[in-house]
Order: C-alpha cells, then sequence, then structure tokens
C-alpha cells in the first residue's frame, strides 16, 4: 500500500521490550501520556505482548483510547531469536508459523487486525534468503486477509532491501534498524528508504549515539533551545524523516520525547548533526 494511502502512522513510537512484568503499566503510562503507535514483538525472551494487551484493555476501558485511534506494530521472530517459549510450532513450516504467530499476537493484543507486521530480522546476516521469500509470501497473506494494514522488516542491510526488492517487486512500508550515528545515522539504508517512499523507523537513537549525546554541538543546541540533549536527538531524527522509537521507563521522560516533536532546529544544525560522526 503506498504510504500516501496509509490510514494513520503515528510520530513516535512506544517500544515495549526488557520490559517484563513492568510492560502493562509502562504501556498505559505511555498511552496515557499521548503515545498513539506502540511497538512490540511475539518474542517472549524480550517481551510481554500480553502485557502490552493488558495495557491496551485498561487504557479502552478508562476511555483514554480506543483501538482506532492506534497504530499497534507487532513482529514475526524466527526461532534463533526465541527463547523455549515459542508462538508456533517449531517443526511446521515458516507459512503457518508466521499464521501461528499473527493469531497468537492477535490474542495478546484482543484485536482482530494490527498495523504493521514486521519481520524481526532476516535468516541471515547478509542476504535475503529462500526462507525470508516464504516468511514475507506467509506475512503478505496476512495483510491480504486483513490481519495487517502494512509490512515491514527490522534489521537489514541495504543488500537484504535490495535483494527483496528483486525478488518480491514490492518494498516493506517500513524498516527499523539500529541508527548509529558512525553510519551516517543508517545514511544508505535511509536513502534507499527515502527514494522508495518507505517509513525508516530509528531504534537505539539515545543508547547507540552516547557520544553524541555528550558532544558540544548538541549540548549547545539543547541549551539555546530550552531542551535536553535527548530531545535534540529526537528532534533531528524527525527532521531527517525518521520516525523515531523510544523505550523510556519514566513519565517525564515519556512527556519530553513527545514534546520534542515542537523542537526546531536550523537547517545547519541538522546538517552538522548528520555529518557529526559518520
Ligand atoms: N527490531 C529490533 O530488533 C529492536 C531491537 C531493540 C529495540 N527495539 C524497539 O525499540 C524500542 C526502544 O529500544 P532502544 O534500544 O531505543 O532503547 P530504550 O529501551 O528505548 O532505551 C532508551 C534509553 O534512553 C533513555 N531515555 C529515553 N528518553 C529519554 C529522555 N528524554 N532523556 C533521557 N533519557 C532518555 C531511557 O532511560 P529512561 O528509561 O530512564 O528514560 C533508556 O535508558 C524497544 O522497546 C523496542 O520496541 C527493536
Amino acid at each position: 500500500m503506498p504510504i500516501d494511502q496509509t490510514p494513520f502512522v503515528p510520530h513516535f513510537l512506544y517500544g515495549t521490550a526488557w520490559k517484563e512484568d513492568r510492560t502493562a503499566a509502562l504501556t498505559e503510562l505511555a498511552l496515557r501520556a499521548g503515545f498513539r503507535g506502540i511497538d512490540t514483538a511475539n518474542q517472549r525472551r524480550h517481551y510481554f505482548e500480553a502485557g502490552v494487551g493488558q495495557a491496551l484493555a485498561a487504557a479502552y476501558r478508562d476511555g483514554v483510547v480506543t483501538r482506532a485511534d492506534l497504530f499497534l506494530q507487532t513482529k514475526f521472530t524466527y526461532q534463533r531469536g526465541q527463547d523455549h517459549r515459542l508462538p508456533y510450532d517449531p517443526v511446521a513450516s515458516l507459512s503457518v508459523q508466521v499464521a501461528q504467530s499473527m493469531a497468537s499476537s492477535l490474542g495478546h493484543l484482543e484485536t482482530d487486525y494490527v498495523d504493521s507486521y514486521v519481520l524481526h530480522g532476516p535468516s541471515s546476516g547478509y542476504d535475503w534468503t529462500e526462507s525470508d521469500v516464504e516468511v514475507w509470501e506467509a506475512m503478505r497473506q496476512e495483510r491480504d486477509a486483513g490481519r495487517t494494514r502494512l509490512l515491514g522488516v527490522s534489521n537489514v542491510s541495504l543488500q537484504h532491501l535490495e535483494q527483496m526488492a528483486a525478488a518480491h517487486s514490492e518494498v516493506p512500508a517500513f524498516v527499523q534498524n539500529r541508527c548509529f550515528a558512525r553510519v551516517g545515522w543508517d545514511r544508505e539504508v535511509r536513502l534507499f528508504c527515502r527514494e522508495r517512499q518507505v517509513i525508516y523507523q530509528g531504534f537505539s537513537l539515545l543508547t547507540a549515539n552516547t557520544e553524541v549525546l555528550r558532544h558540544p554541538l548538541v549540548t549547545d543546541l539543547a541549551v539555546h533551545a530550552s531542551a535536553t540533549p535527548a530531545q535534540v536527538i529526537f528532534a533531528f531524527a524527525r527532521i531527517v524523516g525518521m520516525l523515531p522509537i523510544t523505550g523510556t521507563s519514566n513519565t517525564e521522560h515519556m512527556k519530553q520525547d513527545l514534546a520534542s516533536r515542537d523542537l526546531v532546529l536550523p537547517p545547519d544544525a541538522v546538517r552538522a548533526i548528520e555529518s557529526l560522526a559518520g
């Protein structure tokens, strides 16, 4: 689906990884703080997707949001990225695993569709393999059946994306990658995305770039704008076209991260940050 037909993509995503038994409380807090995009995964090793579902139920019950207000994104994760708590039968075909994982996600999130379904990572660090072809085709079937509006891929290189585009005559609606300043903030992949109207979702924008947060260029901009360095980085990410993800557990940071939307940075400062470390 072309991006301009996308019903609703928020300007920030709240990430739910590594929150374990605090997942429900923190996700509910994020919804109350104003987040309308939620990123999770059916990968019990790092995410507690059912906890996200509990937060959604509480927020619906209290009238904080309705399902239609939200952008819910989850992921299919190969067995290699899972622990023993699998959301599918490991001896079933990959196509069946995708269908089972999706059914399980919809159960956890108590919904009959997600807004985005993401392949958590290709099966190989180098190529888009036959396994990925099978999984992507199964994900397309989930989309055709109305169980997801859009599809995405995560942890991909430019080579993965080029091979994928050639194999399927289709690019994903989303790419979700860890975004390192030292490689021009994932410049190559972002360029591919910009040219193909793919929305780039950046994670670890703060944790992968601690040296940038301390850089005088960023700290001076923050002082000048009465903002925090973290807000400057999120504002920068938005201005260069990314959809940023935060997984903060702190209420004040939730508000600050959302408020970074209103931060204006001079174009020369944006260019300087973009080439700061790569
Ligand atoms: N696709 C994948 O393979 C993959 C991998 C990793 C992550 N993700 C997704 O991305 C989400 C985010 O993960 P992440 O790696 O970016 O790490 P994260 O869990 O968001 O950690 C962000 C760090 O930044 C801090 N922080 C956030 N806002 C801040 C602010 N305004 N001021 C100061 N500190 C701030 C947080 O501390 P406080 O809690 O104290 O605010 C936390 O230590 C995950 O939850 C997950 O949904 C996806």
